[in-house]
């Protein structure tokens, strides 16, 4: 029967120090909207009826989780005290960690903890869309601008043709084991598709929207902060 009716479960990696925000804060706790930044995704992932748990992966020597309130968000989330030196480790330290409670099939929502602007739809639309898919995928927007490939003293190299070009967010969803095998042979990837792209397979992209934008420099979350006002209005 497992085969059939796999549940679904989320990681959100938030062991990185964000040091391109310059806030000496790891980002996943700066203020937004009077609530830690990583609150915001945690409250909708756990929100999701599909989803049984959400595991959050902080560093292990994360001391600031604790002195935030979470019990708002109920006993679905549990923290992970297991990050690794890259996104990519963070995420198989999660897997690894809750091996004893998934089965192989079982879907996994990995999203970023520095984009706080996921809404409910966003994930609807993932589970909905993969539910019968093999592999999985992940969220993504068609590029609009113009793209140029540079040297190093920025002087045009040349034009990349947009035509068939997305930029990849999260949350992306696959299967427990083909993720983790995943994760394990590859080398240098950022985000999970790739790793599973390096093992040969092609993960199909589901249309997010830009409102899924991941925090990285200060005015992120000058937008951030605009985009979560203007949906709670
Ligand atoms: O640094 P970047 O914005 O690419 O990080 C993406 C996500 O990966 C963030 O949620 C960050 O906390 C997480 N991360 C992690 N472990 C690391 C580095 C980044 O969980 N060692």
């Amino acid at each position: 029967m497992q085969a059939f009716h796999p549940r679904y479960y989320a990681i959100v990696p938030a062991a990185g120090s964000g040091s391109r925000m310059g806030s000496g804060q790891p980002k996943q706790y700066l203020a937004l909207l009077g609530k830690p930044l990583i609150h915001h995704a945690l409250q909708v992932l756990c929100g999701v009826a599909e989803i049984e748990k959400v595991f959050v992966v902080l560093s292990v020597d994360d001391a600031e989780w604790r002195r935030h309130d979470w019990s708002g968000l109920g006993d679905r989330l549990v923290p992970l005290f297991c990050g690794g030196t890259t996104r990519a480790d963070s995420v198989l330290a999660g897997l690894r960690a809750i091996a004893s409670l998934v089965q192989p099939t079982d879907w996994i929502l990995v999203h970023d903890a520095a984009r706080p602007c996921l809404a409910e739809w966003h994930v609807d639309r993932l589970i909905r869309d993969l539910a019968q898919d093999e592999v999985g995928g992940l969220l993504a927007v068609p590029v609009a601008d113009t793209l140029k490939r540079a040297d190093e003293h920025r002087h045009v190299l040349g034009t990349v043709a947009r035509d068939c070009l997305w930029q990849a967010q999260t949350p992306q969803m696959f299967r427990y084991v083909m993720l983790r095998r995943a994760l394990e042979s590859a080398q240098h990837v950022t985000d999970e598709s790739s790793a599973l792209e390096a093992a040969g397979l092609h993960p199909k992209l589901v249309l997010g929207d830009a409102t899924n934008l991941k925090v990285t420099y200060p005015l992120d979350l000058h937008l951030a902060e605009w985009i979560l006002r203007n949906r709670e209005e």
